[in-house]
């Protein structure tokens, strides 16, 4: 992939096992095109070394505030100057305490205090440290200060126990790192609009315990919330089932079968400005569900499907000030089919991305043709939240020039 987000971001790394995933962690926010400079405490540098980070971002790392030498290279305010964002990963419960109250006693806690950069933090400790008065209240307090947290996760930590205190995962973290920089600076141009989505697979029953689904993941429809919802739109998600958690500030309605999901974006879909059917509804469910667990009897079992509703058709002959925006998942044909679909389901803009041999469906990056009556668009492979503000704008400029 390209250079695709001209940012700088300074990794801060304090002292903790956790260290050793931000690694990957730089890894992937210089493969996603953002400039970043390292950081480390003395104690970080006790878990792992500086070299690993100067050979991952392809700069020297900063570590010493007293260092003539580094100073000269490039100064702590400079530094503090050049950074866009600064994101902590793992931020220590020791470091989250000398940031609540102010300390500048190394470099990375003084360039907190010496820059302007929005701060980002990825707790990381043992679950009874996180969970201590004392950790909260000063997590409390760097909440109220503005300062963005993400995580920590729960599950099994270095330590033996379970809990709360694991870092996010480094994908997690370039994720929502690259959603921050993003939005930055943004004007609202939804304010006042109400954008609603399907997002995510459907399931559709068998008997009690099988069903049948899709590779759908959710990602592409959550990117996109959130990229409307920072264009200060009010958002409504109709998702089937996903791992996703919900946007901070979206509302999300879950479903499982297509004929929940046909039913709850009918009845949203009456007060909706912008609506985008990003879900991987399932054209067919079974016939009969059964009632108790289908026992092996025979070779064949013979399941009789019938078609499912077309969400977004009906939502788009139901009304005509909607703006009605399709997806396209394709294995060939693309533009064809793409093109087919637009017209056939009375659509503004249709939105074709290829799918199969490991395309599309459950990644973190797509790639886009963003089709509209008369007018085409070509949006590269890359991370699907970078796609969902780019697609929006495109939406946003569409809209305006259908209503305006
Ligand atoms: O969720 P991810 O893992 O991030 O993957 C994203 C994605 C590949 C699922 C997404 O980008 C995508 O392409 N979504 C549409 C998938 C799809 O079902 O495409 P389709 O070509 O079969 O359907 C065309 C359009 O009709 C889609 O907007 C679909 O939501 C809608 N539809 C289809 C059938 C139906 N019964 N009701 C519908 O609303």
């Amino acid at each position: 992939m390209t250079n695709q987000i001209n940012k700088n971001i300074v990794v801060g790394i304090s002292g903790g096992i956790a260290a050793y995933k931000s690694a990957e962690l730089v890894r992937g926010l210089i493969k996603a095109g953002t400039n970043v400079r390292v950081c480390m405490t003395a104690a970080a540098m006790q878990f792992i070394t500086p070299l690993t980070f100067q050979a991952l971002s392809g700069n020297p790392v900063h570590s010493d505030l007293l260092d003539t030498d580094a100073e000269a290279g490039m100064g702590h305010i400079e530094l503090a100057r050049w950074a866009d964002m600064i994101l902590i990963a793992p931020a220590s419960a020791d470091f989250m305490a000398r940031l609540s109250i102010g300390m500048a006693n190394d470099l990375l806690s003084t360039l907190c205090l010496a820059s302007t950069a929005p701060i980002h933090l990825a707790p990381a400790m043992n679950r009874v440290m996180w969970d201590n008065p004392a950790t909260q209240h000063n997590l409390h307090i760097l909440l109220q200060r503005g300062i963005k947290t993400h995580g920590p996760a729960s599950g099994e930590q270095a330590c033996g126990e379970i809990g709360a205190g694991r870092m996010l995962e480094p994908s997690e973290l370039v994720h929502q790192s690259l959603t921050a920089l993003a939005c930055m600076d943004k004007p609202q141009f939804l304010q006042g609009k109400h954008v609603l989505l399907t997002a995510g697979p459907t399931r559709e029953a068998i008997d009690p315990v099988r069903y049948i689904t899709n590779r759908s993941s959710g990602k592409m429809g959550y990117s996109i919330a959130i990229a409307a919802r920072d264009l200060g739109a009010t958002v409504t998600i109709i998702s089937g089932p996903v791992s996703l958690a919900p946007p901070q500030g979206v509302e999300v309605i879950k479903v499982e079968s297509a004929e929940e999901m046909h039913t709850a974006t009918l009845r949203a879909a009456k007060n909706a400005d912008i609506f985008i059917a990003t879900a991987a509804v399932s054209d067919f469910a079974t016939k009969e569900i059964f009632t108790k667990k289908i026992k092996k009897s025979g070779e064949h079992l013979h399941l009789q499907l019938k078609q499912n509703a077309d969400i977004l058709a009906d939502v788009s002959h139901q009304s005509d000030d909607l703006f009605t925006v399709g997806f396209a998942a394709e294995t060939h044909n693309l533009m064809e089919y793409a093109r087919s679909k637009l017209d056939r389901k009375k659509l503004d803009l249709i939105v074709a991305n290829p799918v199969g041999e490991g395309k599309g469906f459950d990644q973190d990056t797509n790639q886009l043709e963003i089709i509209w009556h008369d007018g085409h668009l070509s949006l590269p492979e890359k991370d699907k939240q970078l796609l969902a503000y780019e697609l929006m704008d495109i939406i946003v400029e569409r809209y305006n020039s259908h209503f305006g």
